[in-house]
């Protein structure tokens, strides 16, 4: 979720790149860096941190060249370091390059360039695309950079920079967004709008495999045989603040959108050609994972409830005992592992107190740690034996969706790598599983893009004066309804209860009256019939029930109320899609309550204090 900007125009640039790069800083940064054409040759500026530490140093560049690209990283690939920042630049320092996505297939392309005499000077995938372009210029950036595109594998937009064609910027985009901002003698390329909103609302948004070629004339789009392409021009009517949010109402509404590019991100690279899990920086050598005999999660909130999916999915695959705990007790406890435990801590910030303390606890006792978090750089990863980055992208919704999602996402793909380095997993099974996964993103896309917020929002409005909601679920529909219960008291400030359905006989069932509110989560799996049960003994208690199920499913009509239907896949990673219903019923339940959602009130995003 890297921010780029470009500009190429009559004007010196310098400031004018820096300007948008601040207008993108909310997609997150861990270094920044501009690349200037003057003279024949490159003005680059590099810094780590955030975009004060650039502002500090950029007069060492002159302003006066008027083409330019610049960059806010969120480090995917390599720490955040000087060297690492983009634009990154090939052997010869003729082409400039910033980046945003993944190369998937960056190591082999970065071996093969690599035996061919190519120097690489950072640790990133975004590097290789600077020397396949050097490789395959001849004469034409334009051509340089199809050839390059040709080559790569991923999701990624990219955009280049030549000395020898200075007043020129061609982009291209592979499943992450590019637009196009056209002015009056000056023409902007850039990740997302508000980098160029004060200057121009005139844009045009290019489609995948379409290059972009901008001088400060006016912009050109081809597609890869070099036939022009022709889009329409529209003009954008949005304040900064709306920009900011892609057009959504709110960052979490945005957020949610978001996560099928962010559940792609977690994948990227992470399934081999043959089906197979790759995971780096576990920490974990194959003598280390048969060494394992006990499996503690420590986490707070919704990381807590990735845990709880994590443990169906480790026990069930890897046949791993797996405890989940919340980090604020744990720590306290006097837990009986050694150096046989494997310690998962899961944190989106990698810096909450409590789960810190349960790391060092697990640490003390002798386990391994292992962080799942989604920030490079965070305390988690600085204290971890091995970390599984989560790459959700910059969060700035307090209530987490996205980063909860890639949070269950990774627990899977860890579950299946420990299930066949075990051998609890054959290579067929594994791969059984990783085909589905790969579909994921694109069901998720599919099910939001087909109007999913507009249908939960029907739904919601009517039950948004509830005065209590219960969430029932059973098996892997338990953490979601237990997610889907806390989306709902932080936003909307409901008293929501969430319940193992099979325990509603033993208590709470007392809370029910005529009309009472009950989700359930319902989708199919080998439990749904005993569930269904539960769901009977509820409404036999007048309580009106609003159920997540299968899509094809349509025996739940006779008894829900209301049916939200997802995309149905493997139930193992159901969990995947039925939350989203969820995470969008709390937020057209508080939106309909006029509550403020993105800053619920009590709450930080980040809780650093015990
Ligand atoms: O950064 P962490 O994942 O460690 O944060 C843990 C909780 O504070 C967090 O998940 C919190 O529950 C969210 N606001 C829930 O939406």
């Amino acid at each position: 979720m890297c921010g780029i900007v470009g500009y190429v125009g009559r004007r010196p640039c310098r400031d004018i790149l820096f300007d948008g790069l601040r207008k993108l800083e909310y997609r997150g940064y861990d270094s920044a860096g501009i690349s200037v054409v003057q003279d024949g040759r490159f003005s680059l500026l590099h810094s780590v941190g955030n975009l004060d530490n650039l502002e500090g140093i950029l007069d060492q560049i002159e302003n006066g060249g008027t083409t330019g690209i610049a960059h806010t990283r969120w480090a995917t690939h390599g720490r955040p370091s000087s060297e690492n920042a983009h634009p990154h630049t090939d052997c010869s320092g003729r082409f400039a390059i910033v980046l945003n996505g993944i190369v998937e297939n960056y190591v082999p392309l970065r071996a093969e360039l690599q035996a061919e005499g190519h120097e690489f000077t950072s640790q990133t995938d975004a590097e290789v695309v600077a020397h396949l372009i050097e490789r395959a210029y001849q004469g034409s950036l334009h051509e340089a950079v199809v050839e390059a595109y040709r080559q790569m594998e991923g999701h990624f937009t990219y955009c280049v920079i030549a000395v020898d064609e200075p007043d020129v910027i061609v982009g291209i985009r592979k499943e992450t967004p590019l637009v196009v901002g056209l002015g009056d003698g000056e023409n902007y390329l850039a990740s997302a709008i508000p980098a160029f909103l004060s200057q121009t609302r005139s844009v045009i948004f290019p489609e995948d495999a379409e290059v972009v070629v901008i001088t400060s004339e006016g912009a050109e789009l081809f597609d890869l045989d070099g036939l022009p392409v022709r889009r329409d021009t529209q003009t954008v009517d949005w304040d900064d603040e709306a920009a900011e949010k892609a057009g959504y109402e709110t960052f979490m509404l945005k957020e949610i959108h978001e996560q099928p590019t962010s559940l792609a991100e977690t994948l990227a690279g992470r399934i081999a050609h043959d089906g197979s899990v790759v995971l780096e920086d576990l920490g974990l050598t194959p003598e280390l994972i048969r060494e394992i005999e006990q499996v503690v999660i420590v986490a707070c909130g919704t990381s807590y409830h990735a845990g709880l999916l994590g443990k169906y999915a480790l026990e069930r695959w890897a046949r791993l005992p797996v405890e989940v705990e919340v980090a604020s007790e744990f720590r306290y406890r006097e837990p009986v592992i050694g150096d046989d435990c494997l310690c998962i801590a899961i944190s989106q910030s990698g810096e909450t107190a409590d789960t810190l303390a349960a790391m060092r606890l697990a640490r003390q006792a002798g386990a391994g740690v292992l962080a799942v978090t989604n920030i490079v750089g965070s305390q988690a990863t600085r204290e971890a034996d091995g970390v599984l980055f989560t790459r959700a992208g910059l969060e700035i919704g307090v209530a987490a969706t996205k980063t909860f999602l890639t949070q269950e996402l990774a627990m899977l793909l860890l579950a299946l790598y420990l299930a066949e380095a075990r051998g609890h997993l054959s290579p067929t099974e594994v791969r059984a599983f990783t085909d589905q996964l790969r579909t994921i993103p694109g069901l998720l896309r599919d099910y939001l893009e087909a109007g999913a917020a507009a249908t939960v929002n029907e739904v919601a409005s009517v039950y948004a004066p509830s005065r209590f909601f219960l969430c029932l679920g059973r098996n892997l529909g338990l953490p979601v309804a237990l997610e889907g219960a806390l989306k709902l008291k932080e936003i909307s400030y409901i008293p929501t209860d969430a319940y193992a359905a099979g325990e509603m006989k033993h208590g709470p069932i007392a809370l029910l009256e005529e009309g009472s509110p009950v989700l359930v989560v319902a989708t199919d799996s080998f439990i749904y019939d005993k569930l269904m049960s539960n769901v009977q003994e509820v409404k036999a208690r007048g309580a009106r029930v609003i159920a997540v199920a299968s899509q094809g499913n349509k025996g739940i009509e006779e008894i829900a109320d209301d049916v939200l239907y997802v995309p149905k896949v493997h139930e193992m990673l159901s969990p995947l899609l039925s939350v989203v219903p969820l995470q969008l019923f709390a937020y057209y339940v508080a939106k309909n309550r006029g509550e403020k959602v993105d800053q619920p009130r009590n709450l930080a995003k980040t809780v650093t204090v015990e």
